[in-house]
């Protein structure tokens, strides 16, 4: 249980090392057309949901960019940043790659400094991975202050209850392992990754996890720990509330007409400040 210790170091340290690795790889496994079907909904989200037009976009946890760049590109003016240096030289190469920009910054997202600056604030795939629940509810409060009045905020979390197995998912945790292999031309990516340890009073898991990417260069091996927190709808829907946001709604699997039974392997909210 020693890494359930909730170190804050620890857990920064972890992740750091961890996207530091996988960036440019899982950059390179993740589809165009699901990045293209999140920016879509994205904007879904802003026309509907905010009271204000919106123009400018923050993203707390931006890994290599592919919001940003995504909406750079629809004519958004974004601001991105992430807690690893590596990934936010990832994605400045790409914004010069791509011929857009942007404002890129390695910064933590629970030290956001914004006082009514953005229209809406993005937080995906970031909060569930965040040191602990305190760190959650910090976030949070600290996107209401950097909005706008009228301007919402997009975050998302995996669904521990979804019934597929994915490494976020109770049914991995239980089972105890994961696997996932992924070919894109001239790339194979493996992970192999086994539940190091699990709290079932907390909800928090640490996942080992041992990636082989296979590129025309050779084999790449490496090993990380991930903290996972398995956030539930009702968490989510509490420190939203908590954290002063109104008019939250939840779309599963970044659908806008919600299908009769959803997947729900991805809770996305979207809520706004008054
Ligand atoms: C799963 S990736 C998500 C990236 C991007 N938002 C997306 O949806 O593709 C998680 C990202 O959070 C970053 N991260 C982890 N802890 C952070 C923190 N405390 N503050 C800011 N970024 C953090 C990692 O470096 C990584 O790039």
């Amino acid at each position: 249980m020693n890494r359930l210790k909730n170190a804050r170091e620890t857990v920064l340290k972890a992740s750091r090392a961890y996207y530091a690795h996988l960036g440019y790889y899982e950059e390179r496994t993740r589809t165009q057309k699901a990045t293209e079907r999140e920016l879509d909904f994205l904007e879904f989200a802003f026309r509907t949901h905010a009271t204000r037009k919106v123009r400018d976009v923050l993203d707390v946890a931006c890994g290599s960019g592919r919001h940003v760049l995504g909406l750079a590109h629809r004519g958004y003016k974004c601001t991105g940043q992430d807690y690893t240096h590596e990934q936010i030289q990832m994605a400045k190469t790409r914004a010069k790659r791509e011929g857009v920009s942007m404002k890129l910054l390695q910064g933590d997202a629970t030290k956001l400094k914004y006082e009514s600056e953005f229209d809406a604030v993005l937080a995906l795939l970031i909060l569930f991975l965040l040191p602990d629940d305190d760190s959650v509810l910090t976030c949070l409060q600290q996107i209401h202050r950097a909005l706008k009045p009228g301007g919402i905020v997009v975050c998302n979390v995996a669904n521990p209850f979804y019934e597929g197995e994915n490494w976020f998912s109770l049914k991995s945790i239980q089972l105890g392992h994961y696997f996932q292999e992924v070919r894109v031309p001239g790339m194979r990516y493996i992970s192999i990754d086994r539940v190091q340890d699990f709290d079932p009073l907390k909800g928090v898991a640490w996942w080992q996890e041992t990636h082989v990417i296979e590129v025309p260069d050779g084999v790449h091996i490496f090993q990380e720990h991930e903290r996972l927190r398995l956030l539930t709808y009702w968490d989510m829907l509490r420190y939203l509330q908590a954290t002063g946001f109104k008019e939250i709604k939840c779309y599963p699997d970044w659908k806008t007409k919600p299908p009769k039974k959803p997947k729900a392997e991805m809770l996305v909210f979207v809520s706004r400040k008054d």
